[in-house]
């Protein structure tokens, strides 16, 4: 098939790879250049884990543009702009209706049926109030065009892996038409479809966001109270873990949950609540929490150091998780800036995420994580696995991810165990 895919950001640009080798005709559209030539060097404009090799591959099927008229000959369309957090918490729709009105001027143009895929991450509603921006081009969704609604659920660092085995692959359709053109496109890809309606298909990823991030805090809330009556944490996942129902998955307990999807989508989902007169208390405690959470580990930090004024503290892992160079919304954020208020000194080490970090904290050092060992006091942030191979001994550790190695320091301490 030929596909288009708007917004080479991360889901899209996963997207196309990944329909790319399956050997698809893909044309991707974004507005920045300097990605655009990156993409067609077959250089990935970000880190992921088997990117650069497959990009590589997929080469002679994959063209990356500005130009949004290269999309006349799809069959499918992708819209995977961002859909970034306003300050209210509400998601900004402006690329994404940006994005219909473009295609919009696409299908006026042409008579071809093809279907309209929403992949960004919308709140639900947002799929079906596209339709009178897309119906201004003077066809008829139903008859000359189809409307589909697929929400991703890939994890940074393991991308492509998830994209090529994937737990579900949810389809929201507007008709049967617009259904079986979007299966079609997911033909090889097993039974674990579920096809549903347009704004239930939204809510799917909404709901399922929240839930992991639910579980998060429950876990770091438990976490508090047994780093109290000192008790490994860790011990008490496994055991939960094991009762089929909880699963093991997403306890584990730590300085909280970043990235680009939860902390925007849960409090996306807390402000269109809110919006419809419900008052969602239970989420905006798990964003409560979550902010606390790093906080916690700067506490414990002080317990060993009360004065941190002049003192050189040591920071592994600044991502927001191992294997990603995103710092967004990285726990290392808070603590940093905690930290620096105190009047500490700090250096900083990240496999990948240094570059990013450097742009919002100039004023720090970036170091070898010899060197960074090198300080009064070491705070793990990120579970990369190269912390595996440090040598802690002789050190004060304070442990925010779970990194075993650690506990060989001299005084250890994880944040909840
Ligand atoms: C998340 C979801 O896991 C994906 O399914 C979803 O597609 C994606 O958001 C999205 O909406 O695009 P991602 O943000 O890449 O993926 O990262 P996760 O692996 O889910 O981790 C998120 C944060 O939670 C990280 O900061 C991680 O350190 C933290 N975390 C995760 C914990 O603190 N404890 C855990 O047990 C698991």
């Amino acid at each position: 098939m030929t596909i288009g895919v708007i917004g080479l950001g991360y889901v899209g640009l996963i997207t196309a790879v990944g329909f790319a080798s399956l050997g698809n005709k893909v044309i991707g559209v974004d507005v920045e250049k300097a990605k655009i030539d990156k993409i067609n060097r077959s250089e990935p404009p970000i880190y992921e884990n088997g990117l650069k090799e497959k990009l590589k591959e997929v080469n002679p099927n994959l063209t990356a543009t500005t130009d949004m008229s290269a999309l006349k000959n799809c069959e499918i369309i992708f819209i995977c702009v961002g859909t970034p957090s306003r300050k209210d918490g509400s998601i900004d729709l402006s690329y994404v209706k940006k994005s219909a009105e473009d295609i919009s001027e696409i299908i006026r143009k042409s008579d071809a049926y093809r279907v309209i895929v929403v992949k960004s991450t919308v709140v639900p509603g947002t799929t079906e109030s596209l339709i009178p921006i897309l119906e201004k081009s003077g066809k008829k969704l139903g008859k000359d065009f189809g409307l589909a609604m697929t929400p991703e659920f890939l994890r940074e660092g393991s991308a492509l892996e998830d994209f090529f085995n994937p737990d579900r692959i949810v389809i929201g359709a507007y008709d049967d038409k617009s259904k079986e053109a979007v299966s079609k496109l997911f033909k090889g890809f097993g039974q674990n479809k579920f096809y549903t309606k347009l704004k239930t298909a939204e809510m799917i990823k909404y709901a399922s966001n929240s839930f992991l991030a639910t579980k998060i805090s429950f876990i770091n809330e438990i976490g508090n109270v047994c780093k109290k009556l000192d008790i490994d944490t860790y011990e008490v996942a496994k055991g939960m873990g094991m009762d089929k129902r909880i699963g093991r998955e997403f306890l584990n307990c730590g300085i909280g949950f970043g990235g680009s999807c939860f902390p925007k989508d849960v409090r996306a989902l807390i402000a269109k609540a809110e919006e419809l007169d419900e008052d969602p208390k239970l989420l905006k405690e798990v964003m409560a929490l979550n902010d606390r959470q790093p906080l916690k580990k700067v506490n414990l930090l002080k317990k060993h150091i009360p004065d941190l004024k002049g003192k050189t503290i040591g920071v592994l892992g600044l991502a927001f998780k191992a294997d990603t160079d995103d710092i967004r919304e990285s726990r290392a954020i808070p603590i940093v800036d905690a930290l620096l208020r105190e009047g500490a000194i700090i250096k900083a080490h990240d496999p990948q995420a240094e570059e990013n970090f450097r742009k919002l904290f100039p004023q720090i050092a970036y170091s070898s994580p010899e060197e960074v060992l090198n300080s009064d006091a070491v705070l793990i942030l990120t579970n990369w696995k190269s912390f595996e191979n440090l040598n802690y001994k002789g050190k004060l550790v304070l442990d925010g991810r779970r990194v075993l190695k650690a506990k060989e320091a001299d005084k250890y301490e994880g944040i909840c165990w």
